[in-house]
């Protein structure tokens, strides 16, 4: 199904066209792989308002990686290192620089999970395993899915332990305070050209899940750079997973550029939402996050396009938030710089007051403030 210029969006509560045979019940973490992963965690803690969760490393018996996991609210993040030359972390760095390695789902059957997906045809990234220390057992097992990257199904009604077996408890002196980030609304993959609809009938097919709605090139175009994209879905609509594939425009797409940078299709963003837009965007901004800003002519008419809003327009103008409405309500988000290196991965936040689209109305105010930035790395 594609949806026409100017045809209505009818976006569902959840997704009744998906079959939810997982099922899946949220995020349970995101796995980088990162360079440095103890100097990462500090970033996303001093900058981000993560705390200190959990640990693994030599002193919990591991040889040769370290694991750093941080959390606010439902958000879990894992941040891995090597700490020897060679292996499967420095290559997937070498290749990606730091990303997005694992997309861990929380599921109430982990086996069960294996089981649909890879007799569906998912490819296998790791039979099911049983991992068990004094606080109780989990279960992990995992598929790949677009570039090097992998869905893990977790497992951890029978764990009672403060992230999962084999983790220490860290709870280190410095606990920085949350900038109220809740949970993590979607996630999105960047892939090849034309691979959009591969990608799309995998999340159908091996997951079941269903498209809630999509962007055509004419949607999404500006004057040089375009892309495709269509939002994947599944049952209780807790995960969704937009997808987008390059589109041919007068110069070098984004998408494109991702591409290039990262080595392949990987995660482009992960949006994490919040109750206070104004108040968390205030506080990110103060500890150095770097947000894309839009013309202030932006804020003219955009009253005009989406009608009336319960925020001051004042604020969000001064820090540069979008405001988008659908049939049910209307969003507020911002878009940062890449938190990476490489022009590869940036974070969304975003504040729903009843929407449940993506911003669609944004895209070109969103895409032209990227190419100003591609334009200043040389890469248009
Ligand atoms: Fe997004």
């Amino acid at each position: 199904m594609k949806i026409q210029e100017n045809e209505s969006i009818e976006l569902p509560k959840e997704n009744p066209e998906a079959k939810d045979f997982l099922p899946l019940l949220g995020t349970d973490y995101v796995e980088l792989y990162v360079g440095n992963a103890k100097q990462a965690a500090y970033y996303y803690m001093s900058a981000w308002g993560f705390q200190p969760l959990a640990y693994a490393g030599l002193e919990t018996g591991l040889k040769d990686r370290v694991s750093y996991v941080i959390q606010q609210d439902k958000i879990r993040l894992v941040l891995t290192s090597s700490l020897v030359a060679g292996g499967e972390i420095n290559r997937h760095v070498d290749a990606h620089g730091d990303g997005v390695k694992a997309i861990a789902l929380w599921v109430a059957d982990s086996a069960s999970s294996y089981r649909e997906t890879t007799s569906r045809g998912a490819e296998s990234y790791m039979t099911p395993e049983v991992l068990e220390d004094e606080d109780g057992r989990a279960v992990i097992s995992g598929i790949h899915t677009y570039g090097e990257t992998v869905h893990l199904f977790v497992e951890r009604k029978d764990y009672h332990g403060v992230f999962l077996p084999g983790y220490s408890s860290w709870n280190p002196r410095y606990q920085p305070t949350s900038v109220g980030l809740r949970y993590i609304d979607h996630m999105v993959g960047n892939v090849g050209w034309n691979e959009m609809n591969k990608w799309c009938e995998f999340y159908a097919k091996v997951m079941g899940f269903a498209q809630l709605v999509s962007f055509d090139d004419k949607d999404i175009s500006t004057d040089y750079t375009a892309l495709m994209s269509k939002v994947m879905s599944n049952g209780n609509g807790r995960i969704k997973f937009p997808i987008n594939e390059p589109a041919d425009g007068r110069k070098k797409s984004q998408i494109e550029e991702y591409i290039q940078f990262y080595n392949g299709a990987g995660v482009q963003h992960m949006a994490m939402a919040t109750n206070n837009i104004i108040e968390t965007v205030s506080g990110l901004r103060d500890r150095g996050v770097e947000f894309l800003t839009v013309p202030s002519s932006y804020y003219d008419d955009v009253l005009d396009r989406v009608g009336e809003i319960d925020e001051e327009l004042e604020p969000l103008k001064e820090l540069g938030i979008l405001i988008d409405r659908d049939d049910e309500g209307y969003l507020l988000q911002i878009f940062t710089k890449p938190v990476l290196d490489r022009p590869t991965m940036f974070i969304e936040i975003i504040q729903r007051k009843g929407a449940k689209s993506f911003g669609k109305g944004n895209f070109k105010a969103l895409f032209e403030a990227i190419e100003r930035e591609q334009e200043a790395r040389g890469t248009l």
